[in-house]
């Protein structure tokens, strides 16, 4: 029994220590933006036929991503150091940085609400959903290397 407690307890430490990684649990959405917005645009540029499916799937993943971009959670006070890229204009500018969280959110929602129809469409989406990963990261995140 006392093994089986022992071996509880330390199960929740690690799953604790795992949710507990603000830096890490938002680069892996912001990985999983990207991959998304890679299939979008690779269906823009021609490189992959329009296919109603893959583009509401990828819409979803961006919208899903963007809602979870909880600005307290995954941006707490202090976790602008070690491996990261994000701008301590962050914290700097909550209010700013809040903003652009909005206007992402908002515009992914728009974006899934309407999907697009042919590859013009996925092309306009792209447009309005990409301004906001480069505004966004112009701003507040840091260059490296
Ligand atoms: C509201 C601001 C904001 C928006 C909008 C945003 N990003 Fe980011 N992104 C960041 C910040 C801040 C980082 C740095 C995170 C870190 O290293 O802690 C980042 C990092 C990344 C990274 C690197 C992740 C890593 O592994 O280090 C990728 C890829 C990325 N973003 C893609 C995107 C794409 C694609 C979009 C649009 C669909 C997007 N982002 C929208 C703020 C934003």
């Amino acid at each position: 029994m006392k093994k089986l407690l022992l071996a509880i307890s330390l199960f929740a430490l690690t799953v604790s220590a795992a949710t507990a990684d603000p830096v890490a649990d938002r680069q892996a959405l912001m990985k999983a933006n990207g991959k998304a917005v890679g299939q979008l645009a690779a269906i823009a540029k021609g490189e992959q036929p329009f296919d109603a499916a893959a583009v509401l799937a990828a819409l979803t993943t961006l919208n899903d991503d963007a809602q979870k971009l909880d600005v307290a959670a995954l941006f707490p006070a202090g976790s602008d150091t070690g491996d990261t890229t994000a701008s301590p204009k962050i914290w700097e500018d909550m209010a700013g940085f809040q903003a652009k969280v909005d206007k992402f959110k908002a515009d992914t929602a728009a974006a899934l609400a309407t999907p697009p129809a042919d590859v013009d469409g996925v092309k306009a989406a792209l447009g309005v959903i990409g301004q906001n990963c480069g505004g966004c990261h112009e701003l507040f995140r840091i260059k490296k290397g």
